[in-house]
């Protein structure tokens, strides 16, 4: 299986979603086969959901509207007969650490240098997405610092500065996380009420590299929000909290 676009879209369930590069879908297959068998062992005695699932994923090429069909049929059954599990889940690239353009350490820079997240993540808060930083707030800094360093060297490479000092260019890094495109997920909706970074991702300061802390899938998230809900965290407590668990709120 390959991506020839940025934007390749394969069936929902078989393909690779968005990636980023032909050489990030093969490395990362999403779903398919090993996920389907890993949804039914999670479902083993739920009968039902196990077979809705299996046609579901094991159908070729599935269309939006089969996908949105099983899913109101899903739907009006509810997810009362399914119990989501973490357990034994396959291939969702928990711990995925892909090779880096630049040896970016967010243990220097989150966690010695203790810079905030949202000064380079700035989009956490008010939209769907974190964003990854432009290679501009890299160069605040590194105009001046460790400019002897091989590293750097290439970030200034790749920032490409016009005569006055701005980049023209960008990092291409690697994406890490990446849930498929039916799937909507916005950060902003959990960070303004207080959900911390680490607690989806981990201790992200410690890491000298990122990887994949979390597994991602849907009782990742289905389970976190239904405990949220009966038994929030002490410090969310007064933000009476209502995480939906409709399928619409996750699946546009
Ligand atoms: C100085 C800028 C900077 C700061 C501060 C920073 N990051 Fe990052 N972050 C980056 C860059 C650059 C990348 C892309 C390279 C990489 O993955 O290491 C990244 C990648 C990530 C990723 C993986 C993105 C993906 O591709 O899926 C996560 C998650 C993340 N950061 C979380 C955090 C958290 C949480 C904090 C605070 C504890 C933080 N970052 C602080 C610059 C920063
Ligand atoms: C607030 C200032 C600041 C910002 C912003 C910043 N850095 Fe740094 N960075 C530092 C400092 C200070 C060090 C040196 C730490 C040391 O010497 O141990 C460093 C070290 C590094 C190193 C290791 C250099 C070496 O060879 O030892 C790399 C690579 C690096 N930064 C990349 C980046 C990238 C990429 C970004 C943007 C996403 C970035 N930095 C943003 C201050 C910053
Ligand atoms: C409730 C869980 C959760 C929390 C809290 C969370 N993230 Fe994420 N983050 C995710 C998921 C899921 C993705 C993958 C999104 C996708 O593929 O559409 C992601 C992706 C990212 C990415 C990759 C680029 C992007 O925007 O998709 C970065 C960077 C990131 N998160 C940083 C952060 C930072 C910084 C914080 C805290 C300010 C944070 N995240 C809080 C779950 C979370
Ligand atoms: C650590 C717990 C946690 C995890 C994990 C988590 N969420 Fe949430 N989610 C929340 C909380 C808390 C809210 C905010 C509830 C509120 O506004 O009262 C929320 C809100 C949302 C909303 C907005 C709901 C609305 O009513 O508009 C969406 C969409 C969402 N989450 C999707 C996801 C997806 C997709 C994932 C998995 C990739 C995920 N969440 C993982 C805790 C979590
Ligand atoms: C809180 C967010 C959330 C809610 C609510 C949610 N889902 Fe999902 N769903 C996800 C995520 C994330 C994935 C992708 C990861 C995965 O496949 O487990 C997913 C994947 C799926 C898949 C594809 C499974 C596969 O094998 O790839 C189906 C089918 C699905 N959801 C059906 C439903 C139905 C039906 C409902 C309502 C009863 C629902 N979802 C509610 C987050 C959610």
């Amino acid at each position: 299986m390959t991506c020839t676009s940025k934007s390749a879209k394969f069936d929902a369930i078989g393909g690779c979603g968005t990636a980023h590069t032909p050489e990030e879908c093969s490395e990362r297959p999403r779903a398919g086969s090993q996920v389907a068998s890993a949804w039914e062992n999670t479902m083993i005695g739920q009968g039902f959901c196990s077979s809705m699932i299996r046609s579901f994923a094991c159908g070729p090429g599935l269309s939006h509207g089969v996908v949105w069909a099983l899913l109101i049929g899903l739907f009006a059954l509810s997810l009362g007969g399914c119990e989501f599990s973490d357990r034994n889940v396959l291939g969702y690239s928990k711990g995925y650490k892909p090779l880096q353009p630049i040896s970016y350490s967010h243990k220097i820079h989150a966690g010695e240098l203790k810079l905030d997240c949202k000064y380079c993540h700035f989009g956490a808060e008010s939209s769907e997405r974190a964003g990854v930083p432009p290679v501009n707030i890299c160069m605040n800094c590194h105009k001046l610092v460790r400019t002897d360093s091989p590293q750097i060297k290439k970030l200034t490479e790749y920032c490409a500065p016009d005569k006055d000092g701005k980049c023209t260019g960008s990092v291409p890094w690697v994406r890490i996380h990446n849930l498929p495109d039916f799937v909507n997920f916005p950060h902003s909706r959990h960070v303004d009420k207080g959900v911390a970074c680490q607690t989806c991702h981990g201790p992200i300061q410690e890491m000298p590299e990122v990887y994949q802390y979390a597994n991602l899938s849907m009782g990742f998230c289905v389970n976190c929000h239904r405990d949220y809900n009966s038994n929030p965290p002490a410090d969310l407590k007064d933000k009476h909290l209502h995480a939906a668990i409709d399928c619409a709120v996750c699946h546009h």
